[in-house]
């Protein structure tokens, strides 16, 4: 494991490549109670000469900084994490397998660290980034899921913290989805507001594409950043790649609010052609059904396809840049 100290007086202190090995922590440490806790969900791949890659990995500085503000954590300096990261995963080269949908999973996490009861901005924190070998998400190919829209919980409001991730953002996220799974669906959908606005899908951005009513058009649609979304690295990337390679081909791609409303008129329409989830675990993740006021909203697939168009191309265009087959600038070589 990678571990970094930080205190208050002398900041960041030399970081250290160390055995995995338990936390010794006073139980009054100011991350029990208050949940000083802010991490990230990235991986390393191994490409076909060898080279160990991270994707976008300046994203996740990027947004573990901002997660790390936000709660009164130290911010570090973004290059030098990437570079210490990459470090690290030379010397770990030996735990990432070489084989297509497979990598190796990094968790950077950043606690705070004083003991104190008292409340108030961490005097110390410990940055520590562990990893774990990971394989293909969908072993057998991909498999559409099922979904129940939850309506009595809200995962994140405006002027609230969903858009960063911490550690306090997800605990509260089980319960819905326990009950979703008792009730056979493999997620939940989080909506928002008396509109019902469509905003994540368990811990993943939510795509749709949609042919417009009036014109006929297509559009590939997910959020905004409005405050309640999760700054997905997936979701930037499904969006870069939609402007780059289906805007020429005639579709809209759009970041703009979006209800249950649409996506049910949509689909008695026949003009919802296909709905999936995205995040750095699966990549994307196609949806069969959506579960929403006692009814089975179909999301476009067919009987016997797991998957859409854009969802399968959308797999295909970020592996590549991912496993380094298309030279990019989203991939880091470390
Ligand atoms: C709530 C939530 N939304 C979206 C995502 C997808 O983000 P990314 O594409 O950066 O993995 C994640 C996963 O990290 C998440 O936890």
């Amino acid at each position: 494991m990678l571990t970094c100290e930080w205190t208050k007086d002398d900041g960041w202190l030399a970081p250290k490549i160390i055995p995995y090995q338990n936390l010794s922590l006073d139980p009054a440490t100011c991350v029990f109670h208050y949940a000083f806790e802010c991490f990230e969900g990235m991986k390393a791949y191994k490409d076909t000469k060898g080279q160990i890659r991270l994707f976008r990995p300046d994203k996740n500085m990027e947004r573990m900084n901002k997660s790390a503000a936000r709660i009164a954590l130290p911010t570090f300096n973004p290059t030098a994490l990437t570079d210490l990261i990459g470090t690290f995963v030379k010397m770990e080269s030996r735990h990432i397998p070489e084989k297509r949908g497979y990598s190796l999973y990094l968790r950077p996490t950043l606690i705070g660290t004083q003991k104190t009861l008292g409340v108030g901005a961490p005097g110390s924190a410990l940055l520590f980034v562990i990893a774990s070998p990971v394989g293909p998400y969908y072993p057998t190919g991909f498999k559409a899921v099922s979904l129940e829209a939850t309506d009595w919980a809200v995962r994140a409001w405006p002027g609230g913290v969903g858009d960063k991730k911490l550690g306090a953002n997800y605990a509260p996220c089980i319960v819905p989805q326990q009950q979703a799974a008792s009730r056979g669906f493999q997620q939940n959908l989080w909506l928002f507001g008396e509109e019902e606005y469509v905003t994540e899908v368990g811990t993943m951005n939510m795509f749709a594409a949609i042919r417009n009513k009036e014109t006929g058009q297509k559009e590939l649609v997910t959020a905004p950043l409005d405050g309640t979304i999760l700054e997905g690295v997936t979701r930037d990337s499904v969006l870069s790649l939609a402007r780059e390679k289906l805007a020429p081909e005639g579709w809209i791609i759009s970041e703009r609010k979006y209800t249950m409303q649409e996506l049910d008129e949509a689909s008695r329409d026949g003009r919802l052609i296909e709905a999936f989830g995205s995040g750095t675990a699966a990549v994307v993740s196609p949806i069969r059904t959506i579960s929403w006021r006692g009814k089975t909203v179909s999301c476009g697939l067919a009987e016997n396809e797991e998957t859409g168009e854009v969802a399968t191309k959308m797999k295909q265009w970020i592996e590549a840049r991912q496993y380094g087959d298309e030279e990019h600038q989203w991939s880091h070589v470390c």
